[in-house]
């Protein structure tokens, strides 16, 4: 059974961020954080809040970063973090949580090592969501038996893949 872990590993890690048109602003915040910060980032658009654009495509580059280079992590910001959230969710290895509070922040790393952050744009403030993208960098995964239900989560979706699209 194969599992994807966001535990830190031996090479650096890289977040990968994405945002539609109204989560543009938000990102701009949390782009200057993980500078400060000094996380590596891969911003991956898009590039302003002026256009119109479809979330799902954006929110399936950074799944694909994540994907791509298991141990990295992501943050991906629309207008209210739902649409991002169903985006990113249904790719097996994607395990996004969404945090507009801080124990939600903490649970999504430790219960359910979550590899991906989404936030909603309009529904939270640049304060309160930098002290989330904070407290969700520095939270470790619990592992023990909340790996088993994260293999699970995987084992399902697979087997779930053959079906998909017949419904
Ligand atoms: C864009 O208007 C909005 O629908 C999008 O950002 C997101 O909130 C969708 O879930």
């Amino acid at each position: 059974m194969s599992s994807v872990s966001s535990k830190p590993g031996p090479e650096p890690e890289v977040i990968a961020i994405a945002c539609d048109h109204a989560g543009h602003g938000l990102k701009t915040v949390i782009l200057k954080l993980l500078q400060e910060m000094q996380v590596p980032v891969e911003d991956l658009g898009c590039a302003s809040a002026a256009e119109s654009v479809h979330y799902p495509l954006y929110g399936k580059k950074v799944v694909d970063a994540l994907l791509a280079r298991p141990r990295s992590r992501g943050i991906l910001i629309c207008g209210t973090g739902l649409g991002m959230s169903i985006a990113a969710n249904r790719f097996p290895g994607i395990r996004a949580t969404l945090c507009h509070d801080i124990f939600s922040a903490i649970m999504g790393r430790r219960h359910n090592d979550a590899n991906l952050l989404v936030m909603g744009g309009r529904v939270i403030g640049p304060d309160l969501a930098k002290e989330i993208v904070r407290t969700w960098l520095n939270t470790p995964f619990d592992g023990g038996r909340h790996q088993e239900r994260l293999n699970l989560l995987e084992q399902l979706a697979r087997e779930a893949q053959p079906l998909a699209g017949k419904a």
